[in-house]
């Protein structure tokens, strides 16, 4: 929680499977337009936080498949697991709220009686979550005999429907409205309550997000039958929840500008940065703006080349210096030289570059030093590089732009590139 000192200026509690991330969308797109959006506009001043029902040991699984951000926040295992920051470190005083009236064992032998329900695999059970399968048909039924069951037995649980087939089995207490509710009065006790929040999701285990006061919600084009038909029973005449036109990550960026909740403008959706539209020019903006130029370049998506690699020179420094990962020293201007002879190079290829953690610190009156990850994807090999740049900034409050000073790069442990000959930048 050390990052968080200030009241976030908005707090995205976001759903990933089916609302974060598109299964249905190979390339990615909507997600990287989140990403660039994020990391340009938002990361600085507000807070991401992820609330899924997978287990920490599907999360990773995910987040090592598809171009995630790291979350200041993620919430898994359906609410019953709340972690802070990049160690994802445990929220213990959670932990002991979800003990009362909880009793695993009194579940397991409950549920043993019901044929009907397929135990999950074993990963998804938690120590205050037990999850099955169970056929839509069925499904009202079960959950119905099931609460009678369990109530009878002295417990008070909370039986969730999710997906048109899982079923979860969490404590009262739990879920992911409630570990929501607990996050905002957690920063409302310590003085810095978010100035917006907007909850974003799919399907059953999400329906509690949209109940949580004062919070904004979108359920996503795509959402499932259980969600919208919850949204008609609870909640239709509530101006705060929309139903988004469009699919996952993309209503996400829908609702911010519904909500008025800041801007909107992802710098993937512009061919020239101008007419992209910033809340605070910040160096995150910067970061976002060069690796993507960097990205179009060796895709071959630019036309215009010779203003494109000058607009790129002029952002560097003559006399700045790259160290890359193996300890070579170069010239920014060598480094556009190379990669204007590589223009193109990654045509018709699933190449993809993306920045992920962008903190940046004042050394100075107009200096930067940021630190970022940067994440390449060429064919089916992921690379990332931690990068510590320091950046100037021209003019007054970088409205004229920023120039890259000197730029250390080093690998990401496990996310080495086997051959960096084609590591530019
Ligand atoms: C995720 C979890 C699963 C859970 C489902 C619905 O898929 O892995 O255990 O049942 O979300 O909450
Ligand atoms: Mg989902």
């Amino acid at each position: 929680m050390d990052r968080i000192t200030k009241a976030a200026r908005l707090m995205i509690v976001s759903d990933l499977d089916h609302t974060m991330v598109d299964h249905h969308d190979p390339e990615n797109m909507s997600l990287l337009r989140f990403n660039a959006l994020w990391e340009a506009n938002y990361r600085h001043d507000s807070l991401l936080v992820f609330s899924t029902g997978r287990s920490p040991i599907l999360y990773k699984q995910l987040r090592k498949e598809k171009p995630m951000l790291t979350p200041d926040i993620t919430i898994m295992s359906v609410g019953t697991e709340i972690t802070y920051g990049d160690l994802m470190l445990p929220d213990d005083g959670w932990v002991e709220i979800l003990n009362q009236k909880w009793d695993r064992n009194v579940v397991t032998e409950e549920t043993s009686k019901f044929p009907e329900l397929t135990l999950q695999a074993e990963t998804e059970q938690r120590p205050h979550k037990v999850s099955f399968y169970v056929d839509k048909t069925k499904a009202q039924v079960v959950m119905k005999e099931l609460s009678d069951r369990l109530k009878k037995r002295g417990l008070d649980v909370k039986i969730i429907y999710s997906g048109g087939m899982d079923l979860d089995i969490l404590p009262q207490g739990a879920g992911k409205g409630q570990a929501l509710a607990y996050l905002l009065k957690k920063f409302k006790n310590e003085g810095i309550p978010p100035v917006n929040t907007l909850a974003c999701g799919d399907s059953g285990n999400d329906a509690e997000l949209f109940s949580i006061p004062d919070v904004y919600g979108v359920m996503v084009s795509n959402a499932q039958e259980e969600l919208l038909q919850w949204h008609a029973e609870n909640a239709k005449d509530n101006p705060n929840v929309i139903h988004a036109k469009e699919r996952c990550a993309a209503g996400i960026i829908e609702a911010i500008g519904h909500f008025k909740l800041g801007s909107n403008s992802s710098p993937r959706d512009f061919a020239d940065f101008v007419e992209c539209k910033v809340d605070h020019v910040n160096p995150g903006y910067e970061v976002v703006k060069f690796y993507l130029f960097y990205e179009r370049w060796r895709r071959g998506d630019t036309d215009n080349c010779e203003t494109y690699i000058s607009s790129l020179k002029a952002s560097c420094d003559p006399s700045a210096i790259v160290v890359f990962p193996s300890g070579v020293e170069k010239t920014l201007h060598e480094c556009m030289h190379t990669l204007k002879v590589h223009y193109g190079d990654q045509k018709g290829k699933p190449f993809r570059v993306w920045v992920d953690r962008v903190l940046s610190t004042p050394i100075g009156s107009s200096t930067w030093l940021v630190k970022f990850d940067k994440w390449e994807l060429a064919g089916d090999e992921r690379c990332c590089c931690v990068i510590t740049a320091k950046i100037n900034v021209k003019g007054s409050g970088g409205s004229d732009g920023y120039t890259w000073a000197n730029v250390q790069q080093k690998w990401l442990e496990g996310y080495e590139k086997k051959d960096d000959s084609t590591w530019l930048f």
